[in-house]
């Protein structure tokens, strides 16, 4: 890693430190914590910076809020970190600005840590404006980013701020860098990438930067329907992007032509409503019957994907292959997730979802890595750099 780590930060006793984490943990409909990951991971900066000194003001968003809604709260993530570190001092404002927050933040002693209200309940943060990424800046001394999450984002508390404080990497930060830039600069071949869940506008980018660079694509979850309609397809009731169906046309023409094997699913679990009660059925993934809608992939597709893990060498996964929070749409992210663990392969599992997935089904002490990032995670795969992460000083640079 050529980046500057809390390590240099060498004066920390009462100094004020900004850490920006990545806390956007999984809920489910009544605000509870679905998946702890994030929040673990981000425990070992926090504790340190704490046991040096430091009076933490920490940071982070929480889904993706228009401006202030409860339902985004960080309340409950507050909670929980009180919960896995009772024996710290710590208080949770509001707000992020206002003359409140600053007279919390002006009554921090030393090892003490203040959470903030989400920052996206600013429209500011997500535009990176720099008058908002100042304001957060005049809270503190130091700057760390330890939000690996985020680090493909370009916002105010993860790039904006680092132009008036001095920024370093978190331990999850540095960690991930880490790994994830071994495994993209001499991967093991075959590498395959295996991507799914439904945010097909998130990822698309990211298939593309892929084409060429990986030996596999699988293209599973919500997302997968596009592909198939782009192809001819007939989906029946299942999630689509219109806008996107060129775009899939054209991933599924260069990818030959770039070398990369795109594989699509050829069956699909269809059900004839969303519920644990669904009925369900099997159906080609292109003939979908009209009133069903696919959740999962089917048997022939698992098996199609699992003859491919096993030869690779390097596996990357983000994003589930169907509805797995319910047991009827469980199988296909089950059984990917067991061929992966039970492969010689090094294997990188990215974001939220799919790390809750390997989470659930008792597979989280079998995988190489656990990336605490999706698109981020996928992002340097494909080769591009990180704005969170060029925003960190150099190793070399002199911090006072
Ligand atoms: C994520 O969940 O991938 C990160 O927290 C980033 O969230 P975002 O996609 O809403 O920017």
């Amino acid at each position: 890693m050529t980046k500057a780590t809390v390590r240099e930060l060498i004066n920390l006793k009462g100094a004020r430190v900004f850490l920006r984490a990545d806390l956007n943990v999984p809920q489910d409909d009544n605000g509870n914590i679905t998946d702890q990951t994030r929040i673990t991971a981000s425990l070992n900066t926090l504790r340190y910076l704490l046991d040096k000194g430091a009076r933490v003001i920490m940071a982070s968003h929480l889904g993706r809020p228009k401006g202030r809604d409860e339902k985004y709260t960080l309340k409950p993530v507050f909670e929980r970190i009180q919960e896995l570190l009772p024996d710290v001092k710590m208080f949770f404002a509001n707000d992020v600005l206002g003359k409140d927050v600053k007279a919390q933040i002006s009554r921090l002693k030393d090892g003490q840590m203040l959470l903030l209200e989400n920052v996206r309940f600013y429209k500011e943060e997500e535009e990176n404006n720099l008058e908002f990424a100042k304001k957060l800046s005049e809270y503190a001394d130091y700057y760390v980013n330890d939000a690996f999450g985020a680090a493909h984002r370009a916002h105010a508390s993860t790039e904006g701020i680092t132009r008036y404080l001095p920024a370093v990497a978190g331990f999850l930060m540095e960690t991930e860098v880490k790994i994830l830039g071994e495994a993209i600069r001499s991967p093991q071949r075959p590498l395959t990438v295996i991507i799914g869940g439904k945010k097909i506008a998130d990822k698309a980018s990211v298939i593309s930067g892929l084409l060429g660079v990986a030996d596999n694509i699988l293209i599973g979850g919500g997302m997968s329907y596009t592909f198939a309609k782009s192809q001819g397809g007939e989906i029946g009731n299942s999630i689509v992007n219109e806008n996107l169906l060129d775009y899939a046309k054209e991933v599924m023409a260069t990818s030959k032509s770039k070398g990369t094997n795109l594989v699509l699913p050829i069956d699909s679990v269809v059900a004839d409503k969303f519920g644990p009660d669904a009925h369900t059925n099997i159906v080609p993934t292109n003939k979908i019957p009209n009133g069903w809608e696919g959740f999962d992939i089917g048997p022939k597709t698992i098996e199609e994907f699992k003859k491919i893990i096993k030869k690779s060498k390097t596996v990357i996964w983000s994003g589930p292959m169907g509805v797995f929070e319910f047991d009827i749409f469980a199988n296909g992210t089950r059984e990917v997730a067991k061929v992966i663990v039970e492969s010689e392969a090094v294997s990188i599992i990215g974001g939220g979802d799919s790390a809750s997935a390997v989470v659930k089904f008792g597979f989280a002490d079998k995988v190489t890595h656990i990336s605490t990032g999706g698109s981020a995670s996928l992002e340097m795969i494909e080769g591009k750099k990180l704005p969170g992460i060029e925003a960190i000083l150099g190793i070399e640079a002199k911090i006072k």
